[in-house]
């Protein structure tokens, strides 16, 4: 039977995505520990998931009224650790949890993030991902060095360069290259490394590359783009797709649409998985779940979400009353998370107010996606709807707190999809490509006959 995967949506940083986490009262306040996040990864590979990985943003969200104080007191994601170091003190307690990290491709050079994630997937012996995101905002291109954010379409042509960069670095070391005969002195042959000599329009890098080749070849590429343009990216390079379809409807068409355009791009839609983003809040009764549903939602405040507001959509909604509409030009200029600002127009509202912005994004999580409450039959019903409805490959599942949540979720949704058939019981590989079902990366397996891509 086809299989689910799941994925962990970890934050390296004093709240999950739900900003008012650090509030609940069973959230661990040791964020700045080993041990937190070791146990996380334990409580996951008991939980045979696939991959846990951390998100990032390369700044505070402290757009709202150009100041960090709401930011700090509130404690809206106002600490950010390096997610890859994160990741390693986790990979030192498990032999099986994939580990991936986010990392943008409009701050970093490409020699750079091949090199770190190509040496996490060897460290881990083969279980790294990476997400590439272009970023968001103003304030992340003010800590790197420049006055604003690069366009939104402009930093995915540029995000196409790296990505054609960093999987050129990770083909330069033949799977054999490496032979260390000592009585012959010959470390590796000669002619199976080779240079890559990258030049495009926006970037170059030379080589020859530093890292050789993993047991899976190379990390899994994990992509997320939700506008036109960032599907379209997604289709050409992501292995492994994040999702935020908000109902099933949603998620079948645009499963759809992304697997075809994936096919129309040259290549096999089944070595493509979408996992959709859930938020689960589960107990062993759909009524005390409810109970817990109930005392998350007083948890937060409005200003949780102005904060996150500005952040995502690179707006300081300071600027605005609570209840004054955006004009035309305002909404044509926000620049950020532009899949969220169409979720808000997309209800049909022309001129939204910070209010609507508010209502319609609630639950103070800031990614799109769909919240699951329930017992474990209640929970499984519904995941395995979407998943044999073809909404999904699998599930991105968003905690509520940490790590609570992923514990709740191990106890009783994982035995009762187990139970089902639809998720595995053991691991049957080593790898992250074992475990999602993806062929390993052979040297030049990512070049597709990608030329433009019609549809969305
Ligand atoms: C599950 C999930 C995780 C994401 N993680 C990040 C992240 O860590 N950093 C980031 O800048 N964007 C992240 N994004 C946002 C996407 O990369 C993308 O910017 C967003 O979906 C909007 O699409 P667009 O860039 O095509 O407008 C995430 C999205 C999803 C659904």
């Amino acid at each position: 039977m086809r299989q689910m995967s799941l994925v962990a949506f970890l934050q390296a940083q004093n709240c999950t995505t739900l900003p008012s986490s650090w509030r609940h009262p069973e959230a661990r306040i040791d964020t700045y520990s080993p041990d937190y996040y070791q146990h996380i990864a334990r409580v996951l590979e008991e939980g045979k998931f696939d991959i846990g990985f951390f998100d990032d943003r390369l700044a505070m969200p402290d757009m709202y009224a150009g100041d960090h104080s709401e930011t700090v007191k509130n404690g809206i994601r106002c600490t950010k650790l390096d997610a890859v170091t994160c990741l390693m003190t986790m990979a030192a307690v498990t032999n099986y949890l994939g580990l991936g990290a986010t990392y943008s491709t409009t701050y970093y050079e490409p020699f750079h993030v091949a090199r770190l994630f190509q040496t996490l997937d060897l460290m881990t012996k083969g279980r790294a991902a990476w997400n590439v995101v272009t970023s968001v905002n103003d304030n992340e291109a003010k800590n790197m060095g420049r006055e604003s954010h690069t366009d939104h379409d402009l930093r995915y042509d540029r995000a196409d360069e790296f990505l054609e960069a960093v999987l050129g670095h990770w083909d330069s070391w033949d799977d054999d290259a490496i032979v260390v005969d000592k009585a012959n002195n010959l470390y590796a042959h000669p002619d199976k490394v080779r240079r890559l000599d990258y030049k495009g329009k926006y970037l170059s890098s030379r080589g020859p590359f530093t890292v050789p080749r993993t047991p899976q070849g190379h990390p899994v590429v994990i992509q997320a783009g939700g506008s036109p343009r960032g599907k379209q990216f997604a289709s050409r390079w992501g292995e492994l797709i994040f999702a935020g379809y908000r109902n099933l409807e949603v998620g079948k068409t645009e499963y759809a649409s992304l697997k075809a355009a994936a096919a129309a791009a040259g290549r096999d839609p089944e070595h493509m998985k979408i996992a959709s983003l859930m938020y689960p809040i589960a107990a062993e009764t759909k009524s005390e779940a409810e109970d817990k549903r109930a005392a998350y939602e007083l948890l937060s405040n409005d200003m949780d979400q102005l904060l996150l507001l500005s952040e995502a959509l690179n707006f300081d909604f300071a600027q605005k009353g609570l209840d004054e509409e955006f004009t035309d030009d305002e909404i044509e200029g926000l620049q950020g998370m532009q899949a969220m600002r169409d979720r808000v127009i997309s209800t049909g509202i022309k001129n939204p107010t910070p209010r609507d912005f508010m209502r319609i994004t609630r639950r103070g999580l800031l990614s799109d996606g769909h919240t699951m409450v329930g017992g474990p039959k209640e929970i499984a019903d519904e995941m395995e709807e979407w998943f044999h409805g073809r909404a999904c490959d699998g599930f991105v599942v968003g905690p509520t707190h940490q790590p609570g949540a992923f514990e709740d979720f191990v106890k009783y949704v994982v035995p009762e999809l187990q139970k089902r058939g639809v998720y595995r019981k053991e691991y049957t590989g080593s790898t992250l490509r074992d475990h999602l079902g993806l062929e390993r990366a052979e040297i030049g397996s990512w070049k597709t006959t990608f030329d433009s891509i019609e549809g969305f």
